[in-house]
């Protein structure tokens, strides 16, 4: 395991409670993962108050304090560049970051969704999939890539639709898995390494990819 633990910044946009699974997983010190910083694109969300519960510096980039998208997209690249993160975890960040900042920092951008891709990419992943009828969905963890939730991905967990589920009862289960895969894979980028090749992610040392 490597000396010093690897510095996660972690962007949010709500409640946070995939970002209160990292900063939980984090107090132990051979969990391997601190998480540094944590930035939002909004103010008063419950997400930055447990930020700043567990000490960790917030930072927020309103989209709207600025000229346009892309002037917004490089202060949030150059902000989080700034805190020099090993990894960077989009845990329920409402906003896709563009140009800039895959420039800046792609490669290590992880994104959690609450559906297995590539079904229903998107902002209603799980209403979508009550809608669509299917009887598994789940979540997905991925290395962000210029589409929408289309990159590689690093982990995925199944979830099972309940015939009386409501979208609100099946996105709080897949929340529940999703909060166990994050820690896991995020723990395990930390500890081992990843590399990616093409489509596909793997734990552990660079040099042993093929
Ligand atoms: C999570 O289910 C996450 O996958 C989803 O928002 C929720 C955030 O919960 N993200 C997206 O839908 C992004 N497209 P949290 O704020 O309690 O961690």
């Amino acid at each position: 395991m490597p000396a010093q633990p690897a510095r996660v910044v972690v962007l949010v946009s709500g409640g946070g409670t995939n970002l209160q699974a990292l900063l939980d997983a984090s107090v132990a010190p051979a969990y391997g993962a601190q998480v540094v910083a944590v930035g939002a694109d909004r103010d008063g969300i419950e997400a930055l108050r447990r930020a700043e519960g567990a000490g960790v510096p917030t930072f927020v980039r309103r989209v709207t304090d600025f000229a346009d998208r892309r002037a917004w997209d490089a202060e949030l690249a150059a902000t989080v560049a700034g805190h020099r993160p090993d990894v960077v975890v989009l845990a329920g960040f409402m906003k896709l970051v563009g140009e800039h900042f895959l420039a800046e920092l792609g490669g290590r951008v992880v994104n959690t969704h609450p559906a297995l891709s590539p079904s229903f990419p998107g902002m209603r992943a799980p209403a979508e999939a009550l809608e669509h009828g299917v009887k598994i969905t789940g979540c997905t963890l991925f290395v962000v890539d210029a589409g929408v939730d289309t990159g590689p991905i690093v982990a995925q967990r199944a979830v099972a639709v309940e015939p009386d589920d409501s979208v609100e009862s099946l996105h709080e289960r897949i929340k529940e898995a999703e909060r166990e895969m994050l820690v896991d894979a995020v723990g395990r980028m930390a500890r081992e390494g990843f590399s990616v090749v093409g489509r596909e992610v793997r734990f552990g040392p660079t040099s042993v990819h093929p």
